[in-house]
């Protein structure tokens, strides 16, 4: 149980709160939120963790979403018919999630299906998405992924098809192909802004992959040039990125992965090595803080605006209006179809 400083602050009234509804009410929070919410927290995680939280605990009657709104969104669909989710800040929306929307990949479905039969094609939705977009990927034999299980989920599509089409993100599409043994070449971009994608049918009959045009604007800031100063200033030190992050730099990186495994690499690390990170900065400065025994030091500073939206005031506001304010539902037939792709994600090997 978390104890009162006795100031009568936001956090007091938070933690007061809080354990007057006791087990009622379950806190998720995303590693790239703030220090003050995460310690107000009940789990933090990745997004694969939380979506795993979500789905498995049967005691809470409301779930607070502390992240962006397609984390809690994707929480409301695995939730229980006896739960709410609610966000501290309906406008705590994402980047990369928005440059995806359902008439658009519709579109590309189609376009793509005057070139190959899409009976070879399994959809594979990034959780940063829409919930219309995983629905998509429930009725068309497709699954959700994460930085976590992209890998996992890639392997489960090409025992099945013998192509894939990723959204939204462009790079841990492509990083996760590379991983896999794909060629560039077998990677191609699709720019829905263009026909075809901007691709000939040619390209699109050899491709196995298809390449959403989509990115984070937090993660395509770190550049090969910073690693090169980095190495320069650190000789001995380890550099870890995500894999949002672009090709080029997960290359010249010495390991890529999800926030949860960033963490993870960070607490097994030796005391006294010095760990560079290319991720989200309020995650870097929470490692430097728990590990004082350890240099972790940003690759560069890149905030998430839209993380950095949920505070303690807003999460009060929800804890004073439970079961009321900033509900996030989904409706009920794409909550249906995109618990399918949701649930293929979770029995990934
Ligand atoms: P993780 O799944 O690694 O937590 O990443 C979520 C995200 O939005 C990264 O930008
Ligand atoms: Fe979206 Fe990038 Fe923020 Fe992650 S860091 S929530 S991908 S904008």
């Amino acid at each position: 149980m978390l104890k009162q400083t006795g100031e009568n602050s936001t956090i007091d009234k938070i933690i007061e709160i809080k354990n007057k509804l006791g087990k009622e009410v379950v806190i998720l929070t995303h590693h790239y939120q703030r220090k003050e919410v995460v310690d107000l927290g009940d789990h933090k995680g990745d997004s694969f963790d939380l979506s795993q939280k979500a789905a498995v605990d049967e005691n809470a009657k409301t779930i607070i979403f502390c992240g962006v709104h397609f984390m809690a969104e994707s929480a409301a669909v695995l939730s229980q018919p006896h739960q709410t989710v609610q966000i501290p800040d309906m406008d705590a929306g994402c980047w990369m999630a928005d440059m995806a929307d359902i008439v658009m990949v519709e579109r590309a479905w189609k376009e793509v299906s005057k070139v190959v039969d899409t009976a070879s094609i399994t959809p594979i939705v990034y959780m940063n998405a829409d919930a219309s977009i995983k629905a998509f990927c429930g009725r068309n034999e497709g699954l959700v992924c994460t930085s976590s299980n992209a890998d996992a989920a890639f392997k489960w599509a090409f025992d099945r098809r013998e192509k894939i089409f990723f959204f939204p993100d462009e790079h841990l599409g492509r990083n996760t192909g590379h991983k896999m043994g794909l060629k560039p070449d077998e990677m191609i971009l699709w720019d829905p802004e263009k026909p075809l994608g901007g691709n000939t049918e040619d390209d699109i009959r050899k491709a196995r992959v298809f390449l959403w045009k989509g990115y984070c604007l937090v993660h395509t800031r770190f550049t090969t040039e910073q690693i090169e100063m980095k190495r320069k200033e650190f000789p001995d030190a380890r550099i870890i990125v995500h894999p949002e992050c672009t090709r080029e730099v997960v290359a010249e990186s010495d390991a890529s992965g999800s926030t949860s495994y960033i963490v993870t690499y960070v607490d097994q690390a030796p005391s006294g090595s010095t760990i560079v990170i290319g991720t989200e900065i309020n995650l870097i400065e929470r490692l430097a803080l728990e590990y004082p025994d350890k240099n972790v030091i940003p690759l560069h500073r890149s905030l998430c605006p839209n993380m950095y939206k949920i505070s303690p005031e807003n999460l009060l506001q929800v804890l004073e209006n439970i079961g009321e304010l900033n509900v996030v539902t989904v409706p009920e037939q794409i909550k249906n179809d995109a618990r399918v792709a949701l649930d293929r994600m979770l029995t990934l090997a």
